[in-house]
């Protein structure tokens, strides 16, 4: 419940992207937080204040006017007591009505009035996104100190294709915990290696593993939430990059050494949380094997290049952190590929937790000694392993 005890106030502005609003209400009260809506009246003609109320489980505010506060003053109230004021979607309209200092409706006085951060997520036609007049408003807002949450580009509602889509409502919750996540690892540059690496027998045919990328995803989003800048090189997966994460895609385990090795002397934290194949095919086919040229084709395989002891062995290299995933004997072995890696930290786990699915258990081996995780889904195990680096690089 990263959003626990956190009061937002959440705007909803005219356009067909407010319908998604509904779901970041429910996503945002899944984490915690306590959400109080208020619409402008643009945003009535595309979803009902009962939709909101239903989910929000607290009365929507629309109008000015509106007497419900003893004092009348609901612009003022709602805004004291919120810890964040989220505006998605924000129009074209509204930017520019707020870029301007209006207050000629409830959510705009409230945003005037605001003693709290703001984030807006624009959604809007992409000639309204690209016209002058709207990067203008947005380039005062950035100066006033407002953050911004995309807009993605995409196709839109009018069919057209261009930025100015909404960000999702998944995405927008994790940029408000990102929002109130301690900056543990601000100004660090963060690489990352994460999935599992796909060494080709022929055009078709490879060797691979299990690894579905989401640990080393949900330690690339809680590096990059703890305010680091992370480039993520990835295995093939089916996961999208979290928000302001750089991926860069790679297949094999040269791929990943050499996009690695890239940006390695640059970085001030590598993380190899993949499960790199220790092993390619020397032989590999240049076209498909056929199965009635006869006999089992002969595979060759020849040792890959261990990426995260080459990384370590760097002079003023990065502070490095590796996984280690067996299936007995967990300690041992992790605490002997640390060793032999020569890195300060490795996070062990099982294979049977580890690999796929949302939880895992991890535990923790430094100098200091071992560091049992509680079982947890891996984004708060991602959170954990990030704060431990942050106390071991002297920055919690
Ligand atoms: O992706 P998921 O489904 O969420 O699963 C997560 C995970 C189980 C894959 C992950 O938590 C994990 O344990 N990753 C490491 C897997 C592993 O066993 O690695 P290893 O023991 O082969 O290697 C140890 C360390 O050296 C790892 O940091 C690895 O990235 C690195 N390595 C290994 C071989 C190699 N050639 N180059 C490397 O850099």
């Amino acid at each position: 419940m990263e959003l626990q005890g956190k009061r937002i106030v959440l705007g909803v502005t005219g356009g067909i992207a407010a319908y998604k609003a509904a779901e970041l209400v429910r996503l945002l009260g899944k984490r915690g937080a306590d959400v109080q809506v208020a619409m402008t009246e643009g945003a009535t003609h595309f979803v009902t204040a009962t939709t909101f109320q239903a989910l929000s489980g607290q009365p929507v505010y629309l109008d000015q006017w509106d007497a419900r506060m003893p004092n009348a003053m609901a612009h003022i109230d709602l805004s004291r007591s919120a810890d964040l004021i989220l505006v998605a979607p924000a129009s074209a309209d509204f930017l520019a009505r707020i870029a301007n200092g209006m207050a000629d409706d409830l959510l705009a006085t409230m945003v005037l009035a605001r003693d709290c951060p703001l984030l807006v997520a624009p959604a809007m036609n992409r000639q309204m996104w690209e016209n002058p007049a709207t990067q203008r408003n947005v380039a005062q807002l950035l100066v006033d100190g407002v953050q911004l949450i995309g807009p993605d580009s995409g196709e839109q509602a009018c069919g057209e294709v261009g930025a100015g889509r909404m960000v999702e409502p998944e995405e927008i919750v994790e940029e408000v915990i990102a929002f109130f996540t301690p900056k543990l690892l601000a100004d660090r540059k963060v690489l990352m290696t994460a999935g599992p690496t796909f060494e080709a027998i022929d055009p078709v045919r490879g060797i691979t593993n299990l690894s579905s990328g989401r640990m080393g995803y949900a330690v690339a989003r809680a590096a990059r939430q703890a305010g680091a800048e992370v480039t993520l090189v990835s295995g093939p997966v089916g996961l999208q990059a979290p928000q302001g994460v750089t991926r860069i895609n790679v297949r094999s385990a040269l791929d990943m050494q050499a996009a690695v090795m890239a940006h390695a002397a640059t970085s001030d934290i590598f993380i190899g949380v993949a499960a790199v194949a220790d092993y390619r095919v020397a032989n590999a086919a240049e076209h498909k094997l056929k199965k009635d040229t006869g006999g089992i084709p002969p595979i060759e395989l020849v040792e890959n290049p261990d990426i995260l002891a080459e990384v370590a062995a760097l002079k003023d290299g990065p502070f490095c952190v590796g996984f280690a995933a067996e299936s007995r004997n967990l300690e041992e072995y992790a605490q002997s590929k640390r060793r032999k890696k020569n890195i300060p930290l490795i996070a062990g786990n099982l294979i049977q937790e580890g690999f796929g699915g949302d939880d895992n258990r991890l535990v923790l081996f430094d100098d200091t000694g071992v560091h049992p995780l509680t079982p947890a889904p891996k984004s708060v195990l991602a959170r954990q392993l990030v704060e431990h680096i942050a106390n071991m690089i002297g920055r919690a």
